[in-house]
């Protein structure tokens, strides 16, 4: 087990009528102007967005509206929001909805508090963070886990780029989290939640020779959790019980405790931005068009890693680790199909050439110059393999 510092400290208000404690939380954390940061109108017409204001205004807190973040939000909108938040002076950004308006908050927060720094360069590193504003995010789909995780997710448009940063600026200082919110969710957007919170701890789970036994039991129990209510979501998404166990699986499952004690991986996550950032897809739905490949072409490399995931987490009844391997992926293949995901790249409704591919390839290694995954290095070539496989 690797040395590590485990630090995830959101305060987290969970369960129903969560969300008439927001002014008491943004009080809490300092908040004086707030600015409330959401997407396409979701929270306007489920009427959450009335009952955050009316907590606020019981808390005497002021605030400021910003919608308008898009799923794979950019750079350039979360620049207007920082435009807006200088004007109005906010000291706190509250995201409310899915990870693309969490990230747009954090972004808004970030540039806020740095309103000489160009945004995109602190995506970079060009400009590392030493301040931010305090974030809080109100959920409404179980998905990115940015209201636990240490990550922000930009696109920035102009040069077909989609990227993330973790810095602990990052972590919202309270989530509220409602699960009966979710209950309006369209259900490919459901799907694709599901589909990201198993990949972010498949994304950390196989790592080859590691000894973590409780952080494996973590994992292996979450990805249970996640099977078993993600099926039964697909079959009643007014399940609460369900979309509860799901909402606290999407924050637990990105918070880091599934894969204390060994490196991250997150290849599977870099070949899916990729594709974002040129198709415009559907996060989750850009990591399920790629996982099966990917597994498919790594888990002879660590068949052991693979046959434990196949017997503890699909019951896969095979002491073979090879054919276990091979069962486990299929199974997790006909999962992300049951909850309507793509489960290649010619399920995508893009058109994707074998020149775009090559594009895409370089885009996901930084032109060649990193080596994803931590079961073999792949390289562009490598990686423009796994994407051929997935057409
Ligand atoms: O924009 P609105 O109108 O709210 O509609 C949204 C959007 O169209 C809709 N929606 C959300 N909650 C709803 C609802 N519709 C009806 N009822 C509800 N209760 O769902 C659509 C998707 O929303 P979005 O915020 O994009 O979803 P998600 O949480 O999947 O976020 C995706 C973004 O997060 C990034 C992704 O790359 C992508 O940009 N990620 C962020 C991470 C992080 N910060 O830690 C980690 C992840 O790996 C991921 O990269
Ligand atoms: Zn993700």
């Amino acid at each position: 087990m690797d040395n590590f510092i485990y630090h995830a400290p959101t305060e987290v208000v969970f369960g129903k009528e969560a969300e008439d404690q927001t002014g008491k939380m943004a009080f809490k954390y300092g908040g004086h102007k707030v600015m409330l940061v959401y997407g396409g109108g979701s929270v306007v017409r489920s009427g959450l967005l009335d009952k955050v204001k009316n907590s606020l205004e019981s808390a005497k807190i002021s605030f400021v509206e910003f919608g308008g973040a898009k799923p794979n939000p950019t750079v350039e909108h979360a620049m207007e929001g920082i435009k807006l938040a200088l004007e109005e002076h906010v000291d706190m950004v509250i995201g409310i909805g899915g990870g693309s308006s969490i990230d747009t908050a954090k972004a808004i927060a970030h540039g806020t508090a740095n309103p000489d720094f160009e945004l995109w360069d602190i995506w970079t590193g060009e400009r590392p963070l030493i301040m931010s504003l305090p974030v809080g995010a109100v959920l409404t789909i179980p998905a990115a886990g940015s209201e636990m995780s240490d990550s922000a997710v930009l696109t920035n448009e102009k040069i077909g780029k989609k990227s993330g940063i973790n810095t602990d600026f990052n972590r919202c200082k309270f989530a509220i989290m409602n699960p009966e919110w979710c209950f309006t969710l369209p259900k490919y957007q459901l799907g694709a939640g599901i589909t990201d919170i198993l990949m972010h701890t498949l994304e950390r789970y196989f790592i080859p020779d590691y000894n973590c036994m409780l952080t494996d039991e973590i994992a292996e129990g979450l990805m249970r959790t996640v099977i078993n209510n993600g099926l039964k979501l697909m079959k009643n998404q007014e399940d609460y019980d369900a979309m509860a166990e799901i909402m606290w699986c999407s924050s637990l499952s990105h918070n880091n405790i599934t894969g204390l004690g060994r490196p991250k991986d997150f290849s599977v996550h870099k070949l899916g931005h990729a594709l974002s950032a040129k198709y415009d897809v559907t996060h989750g739905a850009s990591l399920s068009a790629v996982w099966g490949s990917w597994a498919e072409y790594l888990y002879k490399y660590a068949t052991d890693r693979f046959g434990q995931y196949a017997r503890r987490v699909w019951y896969v009844d095979s002491l073979n680790d090879e054919q276990a391997s091979r069962e486990g992926i299929l199974r997790t293949i006909d999962f992300f199909a049951s909850l309507g995901m793509p489960t290649s790249l010619s399920d995508l409704d893009v058109e994707i050439t074998k020149r775009d591919i090559q594009l895409l390839a370089l885009d996901a290694t930084k032109d060649d110059t990193v080596k994803l995954s931590q079961i073999i290095p792949l390289g562009a070539k490598e990686v423009m393999d796994i994407y051929m496989a997935a057409m």
